[in-house]
């Protein structure tokens, strides 16, 4: 079994970076397997060659080549992270990336914590995920659960199997920022510290309202942001992370799926075991509905608002279904058939990636013919039906620099379940969000166009929908897909092809000379 990582590190190294400064990371694949690296969260404005997606913005970067990604990060504070964006492999690649102030860690817009700790949610196969991935792939299945939940790379002493636990120190009275990351590939995650509350400031690299809450729940894909102050009594208490799956009634016991750490007082003993907090249930829907639900926008003189008037509007469905088999798949081959196999859509179209030309170098040259099409349904052609099959190919709505509202209606014909949908180049705000069916009437008037949260992950509540608006202004192709790299393989995906606007400065500029070739 071999497990890839970035600088022989498990999580990969943080990156520190200040508002305004550029970041350049030179890629030196030395591992046996094809690689590319996202900036997940990162706008990407004018560096589109430099957003990672293998085969939307870029050809894999082969063993042994090398490519460097560099780009701006601008206009966006917080925490952000970095995960490879081919196959599995995000499993073992990936780390976090934060932002500061430009002032420093003065101009934060809430007290200036006395410490940070980065915490990233993983998941752990005692398994190559490249063989998952491709073994799903090919026989049109599932990946099994992972193993083992982690974070910062260490299960916690309730798994009885190496017991790594990470920790940290802490001492009373001091207020720490939490920096949460849920790198997971499938699994949102609820997370707390026994005797302790979080006030969360950010998400997504946007600043919040503070917002008092004892638990934090974060899908794929999400950052939370939250200070923890330590109390006056010292001790050693555990943090938690344990998964959230609207989809099972009934989880396996808490014991055998939860990720613990160690936040220890300094001055205390450290032989005392550790206080576990009470775990919100593996099916706690109400729970996460209520954090995802609660957070606002943090209003701050010069940044950007919700845009009040829209030019396009969608209506999307996610989901799972069945579908016609690709032919790379197993099943098409062996029984000569196109029998419906398990796929993923959105608007009934399952997302399949081209495999001879990336579609950003597709869509500089102008020849999309053969990679991509323009046939993204604007509505679903059968609302609430997967009956009808899939298409197999690429395919994408084609905009120009306009606001676009999208409705994002998770459907429950196979399972219900609650898809973190993730777009790239972009942060969107979030109106409204709710359970069942969408229903214009009623939902308009709960739009939040005050001060709705910005993301660029959203969990749509499982059986519900989410309303979502930005502005499509750089140019470029941009990914936007469920954030469980089960679903992705499965299609749960579609990328907006933003035109080019009337200048060299927002156009897509010439492809880098190291972009990788196919
Ligand atoms: Cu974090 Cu397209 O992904």
């Amino acid at each position: 079994m071999i497990i890839t990582a970035v600088n022989g590190q498990l999580p990969g190294p943080t990156i520190e970076a200040r508002e305004g400064d550029t970041v350049v990371v030179h890629l030196v694949n030395e591992s046996p397997y094809n690689m590319t690296i996202h900036w997940h969260g990162i706008f990407q404005r004018g560096t589109p060659w430099a957003d990672g997606p293998v085969m939307v913005t870029q050809c894999p970067v082969t063993p042994g080549a090398t490519y460097t990604y560099r780009f701006n990060v601008t206009g966006q504070e917080g925490t952000l992270w970095w995960h490879a964006h081919i196959s599995f492999h995000r499993a073992t690649v990936y780390g976090a990336l934060v932002i500061r102030p430009r002032g420093g860690d003065d101009a934060y817009p809430f007290p200036k914590p006395n410490r940070e700790e980065t915490v990233l949610l993983g998941e752990w196969w005692n398994a190559s995920v490249y063989d998952l991935e491709r073994m799903a792939f090919i026989t049109g299945n599932t990946a099994p659960p992972a193993d083992a939940y982690t974070i910062n790379g260490k299960p916690g002493d309730l798994y009885n199997c190496s017991a790594e636990t990470y920790g940290f120190q802490v001492q009373s009275n001091e207020t720490y920022l939490l920096r949460i990351i849920n790198a997971a590939l499938n699994t949102p995650m609820f997370f707390k510290v026994a005797s302790h509350n979080f006030t969360v400031v950010g998400a997504d690299a946007a600043y919040t309202t503070p917002y008092e809450t004892d638990v934090v729940v974060i899908a794929p894909g999400q950052t939370v942001d939250a200070l923890m102050v330590a109390g006056a009594a010292v001790g050693r208490y555990y943090m938690a992370a344990s998964p959230y799956d609207s989809a099972i009634p009934n989880g396996p016991p808490f014991s055998r799926t939860t990720a613990t750490a160690v936040v220890e007082y300094v001055g205390s003993a450290t032989d005392a075991p550790p206080q576990l907090p009470p775990r919100p249930e593996y099916n706690d829907t109400n729970t996460a509905f209520r954090f995802f639900s609660s957070l606002t926008a943090l209003v701050l003189p010069g940044k950007p608002t919700v845009p009040l008037s829209v030019d396009t509007r969608m209506f999307v469905t996610v989901g799972l279904g069945n579908a016609d088999c690709q032919p790379e798949q197993l099943l098409c081959n062996t029984t000569g058939t196109r029998a419906p196999i398990f796929a993923a859509s959105m608007n009934n179209a399952s997302f399949l990636l081209p495999d001879a030309v990336s579609m950003l170098q597709a869509h500089y040259a102008n020849a999309s013919a053969g990679v991509y099409t323009r046939d993204f349904p604007g509505q679903p052609p059968v609302v609430f039906d997967y009956t009808a099959d899939a298409s197999d190919t690429a395919v994408l709505k084609y905009t120009t620099k306009s606001t676009k509202e999208m409705v994002l209606q998770n459907t429950r014909l196979i399972a219900k379940d609650s898809h973190p949908m993730h777009l790239h180049g972009f942060n969107f705000f979030v109106l409204a969000q709710g359970f069942g069916n969408y229903d214009e009437a009623t939902a308009t008037p709960r739009f939040n166009l005050v001060n709705p949260q910005e993301r660029n992950t959203i969990a749509v509540p499982t059986g519900g929908w989410a309303v979502i608006r930005f502005v499509a202004d750089n140019p470029g192709m941009w990914f936007m897909h469920c954030h469980f790299e089960a679903h992705l393989d499965l299609g749960l995906g579609m990328v907006f092809e933003v035109q080019d606007g009337p200048t060299a400065e927002t156009s897509v500029p010439p492809p880098p000379v190291d972009l990788p070739q196919c």
